[in-house]
């Protein structure tokens, strides 16, 4: 495979290629001490930025990482990338690491990149069909779950289970058999009319756009809870939906080879989705 040639900012330079490199002594290449966000890009503009600047810089404080760049700085970073592939409908990432040990002053590895939307989206989400598994790989998000760390091996071995079996994604469970959330994704499902999605306190990403569908919810009067899910729950369920700031809001119509009847809540919270993007950017 050839190396991306993309223009990359990293630590305040534009790059592209073989010279989109970070020190092999920086914490984030070494151990992958680092925090990231993904975000979507509608007509060049970044959606919801203040929410994923928030959350990064949190965890960042939070896990003693050093202060990342201002977000104005990053925001006029992610412009530079965004003007310079000429991307309007993208998927842009922001990197942070732990730096350089030692380093005086500490300062934090850094790095924006862009992908085009094409190349990120789920083909079920394209087609309109999108299909999950059940990872087999027990799950325990520990600490750190919560945060959206550049350590993804657990969550990219479960990905490739589920690409593995040709589904859109994996949902990761307990040993006890909880469902989670997928390995990119929040998890909701649709039983009697009701909405529920697992509790933050389990250890979850707490993703923007799951809080995003929550207030969608209260708004249009459609009742939502968080609530354990086992996983007999879920391929029971009446519907099962997907969300992240990637896909959006992504109905499933099979999970782990069972056919899930409805969609009618997720698709009519995936127009509200829509409409509250186009009346942002
Ligand atoms: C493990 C995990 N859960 C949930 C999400 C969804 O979060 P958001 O809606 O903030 O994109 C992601 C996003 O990548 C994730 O990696």
């Amino acid at each position: 495979m050839r190396i991306p040639d993309r223009p990359i900012w990293i630590d305040g330079r534009l790059c592209r290629g073989e010279a989109a490199v970070l020190s092999l002594f920086d914490r984030g290449a070494r151990d992958g001490e680092g925090l990231f966000e993904t975000l979507r890009v509608y007509r060049g503009r970044p959606f919801q930025w203040e929410r994923h600047l928030e959350r990064l810089v949190v965890s960042a404080a939070e896990l003693g990482f050093p202060v990342p760049p201002p977000p104005s700085t990053l925001l006029g970073a992610a412009e530079e990338v965004l003007a310079s592939g000429g991307l309007l409908d993208a998927v842009i990432r922001v990197t942070v690491t732990r730096g350089i040990p030692g380093r005086r002053p500490g300062r934090c590895g850094c790095w924006v990149d862009a992908e085009p939307l094409g190349s990120r989206l789920w083909r079920g989400a394209r087609s309109g069909s999108a299909a999950a598994i059940f990872s087999r790989r027990a799950f325990h998000p520990g600490s750190l779950g919560r945060h959206k760390t550049t350590s993804r091996l657990i969550y990219h071995l479960a990905r490739d289970e589920g690409r593995a079996a040709g589904a859109d994604e994996a949902l990761l469970v307990t040993a006890e058999g909880a469902a989670l959330e997928g390995t990119s994704s929040n998890l909701f499902v649709v039983i009697g009319g009701e909405v529920l999605t697992p509790p933050l306190s389990a250890g979850i990403l707490p993703g923007i756009t799951r809080a995003l569908v929550l207030s969608a919810c209260a708004e249009l009067g459609i009742p939502a809870r968080e609530c354990a899910l086992p996983r007999e729950q879920v391929v029971g369920a009446d519907e099962v939906f997907l969300t992240s700031s990637a896909q959006e809001v992504v109905p499933l119509s099979r999970v782990d080879g069972r056919e899930i009847p409805e969609r009618s809540v997720g698709v009519r919270l995936l127009e509200a989705y829509g409409g509250s993007v186009a009346a942002t950017v």
